[in-house]
Parts: structure tokens; sequence; C-alpha cells
């Protein structure tokens, strides 16, 4: 399948069938996975950069193992080690990308628009991995591959956020994906928390998670930003687990067939109890694991990679 998209900058891009299209991809690529040796040579010849300006665990990762089950060479830019620290602006890093002729290019960036900026720019195809609070598509796809592999259809489930939307590019990218493939999606948290045009992506809005815990298929819980946050949108930690936390508590109280999920990496003690990762249904590993072969769909379709899977 040849996408109609040349880069992946946002969910907001993507049509109902570009997304379905990925997640079908998705399928093939982690059966390559399951083999006792997970490597196809569909993007042989063709080479990657990860240009990761903010820190990462599992996006940097994933997306050099997934060019790597694909065969493809994948260079990993350390944003300390770089000439950025010698004042490089990113123009000058994207001509000095376009200079040495790579295929594809992973940004994560703390400026909204960063990747799209240099998809104006580059020959290259540009992936966004995380772009300030405004989009992370591919953890949209990961999370929403997940669920359906759990769900079989996210059409007509109810899933709930809960924490910090405002400041989330996870969030946004979650609720607009979820949204298009029909599911029904609320939000809750402090009102700080968050945006004054929720309304306006479709979401329900709730202020007191005990109202709609009870009532939902999925719970996506999200971190507690500090980085992009001000302590002071909220009182205190504890107040914060007390009222917005799942606990222990809360936990015992879920119906078991709810799945449970979170982006990584968890503040735990703070959004969630550690017996949460004790709980059947909590999926934070499984979204992990399917990570690389939404990364390997993603590099694979937008590199024009070749049947010989
Ligand atoms: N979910 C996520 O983006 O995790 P990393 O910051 O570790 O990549």
């Amino acid at each position: 399948m040849k996408p109609r998209f040349k880069h992946l900058l946002g969910i907001e891009l993507l049509t109902r069938s570009d997304i379905i299209g990925i997640l079908d991809q998705t399928e093939s690529f982690l059966e390559v996975l399951k083999r006792p040796i997970p490597v196809v040579p569909a993007l042989r010849g063709k080479t990657i950069v990860n240009l990761f300006f903010e820190p990462s665990t599992r996006t940097a990762l994933s997306f050099s193992l997934a060019a790597s089950r694909l065969s493809a060479h994948c260079v990993n830019f350390s944003f300390p080690s770089s000439s950025v620290q010698k004042g490089e602006t990113l123009l000058d890093t994207a001509r000095n990308i376009e200079a040495m002729r790579v295929d594809g290019v992973v940004v994560r960036h703390s400026m909204p628009g960063a990747p799209h900026f240099l998809a104006r720019r580059l020959k290259a195809f540009v992936v966004n991995a995380g772009d300030g609070c405004h989009e992370h598509p591919t953890q949209a796809l990961l999370d929403a591959f997940t669920l359906r592999q759990h769900l079989g259809s996210l059409k007509g489930k109810r899933i709930l956020f809960v924490g910090d939307i405002a400041h989330s590019r996870v969030a946004r990218s979650n609720i607009i994906c979820f949204s298009k493939l029909g599911a029904r999606v609320a939000v809750c948290g402090p009102p700080t928390f968050l945006p004054t045009d929720i309304e306006k992506l479709g979401c329900e809005v709730f202020y007191r998670l005990d109202k709609i815990l009870y009532e939902v298929d999925v719970v996506n819980m999200l971190r507690v930003q500090n980085e992009r946050t001000d302590l002071s949108l909220f009182p205190s930690i504890r107040e914060y687990r007390a009222l917005y936390g799942l606990t222990r508590e809360r936990l015992s109280k879920l119906d078991k067939s709810v799945l449970v999920i979170h982006p990584g990496p968890v503040n735990w003690g703070v959004e969630m109890d550690f017996e949460i990762a004790e709980f059947p249904q909590t999926l934070i590993l499984n979204q992990v694991t399917n990570g690389v072969a939404v990364r390997m769909a993603v590099l694979y379709l937008l590199a024009g990679g070749h049947e010989e899977t």
C-alpha cells in the first residue's frame, strides 16, 4: 500500500482509512517480530536519522529497533553531544541532514511545529515523534492498535483520559485518533489541566474521577508532566493522587474487563499506584511491544518499502 501522505506529522492530518491502513500493516510486522529471527529486508539500503532534541526511552529505542528490524541503517543524533550546544539552529541541522542524503528523519522537539518546519525543507520524509504539547502520532497509533487487539474495534467504546490533557501531546493525538475510529471519548482532571475548548474535540468533560471511572471500557492515565507544567496548577501531589490517581482503592472497585493504558513513563504513586502494574488488564508493556511494530509499519509505508516480508 502506498500512503496518500509523504510525512507523518499528526493524526489530525490522517483520515480514518489512513489510520486503519497503518494498523493493518502493523499486524503483519507484529508477526515478523514473533519469528526466531525478527528481521526482514524491506528497507535494505535506506537510512533513517533519529533526531531527538528531548529525552525519550520508548519512542527513540523503538524507532531505532523498527529501522533495524526492517534492515535500514539507523543513525541516532545525540542532542547533548551535538553542535546544537554550540548554537547550531534547527534550519542548519536540517540542511546538514539534507546534505547527508538520508531517506527519513524521525524528530522529537519541544517546539510545536518543529517536524512540520523540517518537512517543508527536507526531501527526506519526516515522522513526528512528539512536538511540544502538540502531537505524538505514533503513540496514538500504537495505543489504538493495542486497544483494537483487545476490543476488536474501538467503535462505540467509552474511553476516559485522566489528568493533564492541556499539556499532553499524547492526549491530543489519542483523542483525535480514537474519535476517528468511532470511540466515545471522555476527559477528567482538574480544571487547570483541561483545555477550555476541549468539547470542540467531541469529548465529554468530568471534574470528579469517581463519577465516570466505573462507567468506561478503557482508562488512559496520563503522566503529570512536571517538565511542562507549573506545580501550582494543582495544590499538591498528595491531593492530586487522592482526587485523580488510579489508587489501589479505586482499582479494587474497577471491573476486571476495564483496560488500563498509560503512555509512559509512569510517575508511580502520583497518577497510578504501583499495584496497577499487576492488574491483568493493564496493557502498559503491551503498548511498548506494539510500538515497535507500529513504527515498522510507519517507516515501511513512508520509505516505500518492498514486499519481501
Ligand atoms: N510514550 C513516550 O513517548 O515515551 P518516551 O518519552 O520514553 O519516548
